[in-house]
């Protein structure tokens, strides 16, 4: 496994190049909490997710971070800042007025556990801390062990779960 990465900010015009990058984080969903189904398909999770990231991107404190070797997109993270008063937090909670969110990280498979998911955490975060935001959230599914035991190792914890009674399931 090489750490000989490169990392870049991108921009709107990268989404289309994100869809396998995302779709593994789809996978990594079904794979780690299959009793959950049924889930969309690969064409449908993305649809969603680009429409997101759209959103998103058009924000003017998102950033968009892309790793590559050579000419191969190889991982990405992206975060975005929302007023506290938009989230579930301010009810319960006391933080500043504006919440950090790591909306998405993925790393390709041959490319995991060398410390590059790591990195674009920490580099979200100091983006975020530049623009003076120090509270932070993001979201995972309770089975993906490996990726909450990196975000708890960064100093995230468990704060607020969700449960689903879907009828389709
Ligand atoms: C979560 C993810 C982005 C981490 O990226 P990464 O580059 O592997 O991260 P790092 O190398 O900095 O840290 C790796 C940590 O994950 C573990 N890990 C997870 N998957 C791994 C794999 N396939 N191979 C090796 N290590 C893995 C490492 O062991 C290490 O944790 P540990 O030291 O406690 O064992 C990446 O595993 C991934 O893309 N997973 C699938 C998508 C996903 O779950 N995204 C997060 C959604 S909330």
């Amino acid at each position: 496994v090489t750490t000989a990465w490169q990392i870049r900010a991108g921009s709107a015009a990268d989404l289309d190049s994100l869809a396998p990058l995302w779709i593994a984080v789809h996978h990594r969903h079904v794979e780690t909490m299959p009793e959950l189904g049924p889930y969309v398909s690969d064409d449908e999770t993305w649809h969603q997710r680009r429409k997101l990231y759209v959103e998103l991107l058009a924000k003017p404190d998102t950033l968009l971070l892309l790793a590559s070797v050579a000419d191969e997109l190889i991982g990405y993270g992206l975060a975005h800042v929302m007023a506290v008063s938009e989230t579930w937090i301010p009810d319960t909670w006391q933080t500043g007025e504006r919440i950090g969110e790591i909306e998405s990280l993925s790393v390709l498979p041959a490319y995991r556990g060398s410390g590059l998911g790591s990195q674009l955490v920490d580099r979200l975060e100091t983006h975020l801390r530049d623009r003076g935001v120090d509270d932070f959230v993001l979201g995972a599914l309770p089975g993906n062990r490996d990726a909450i035991r990196l975000y708890e190792r960064r100093g995230y914890r468990p704060t607020w779960l969700y449960l689903s009674k879907f009828q389709g399931r």
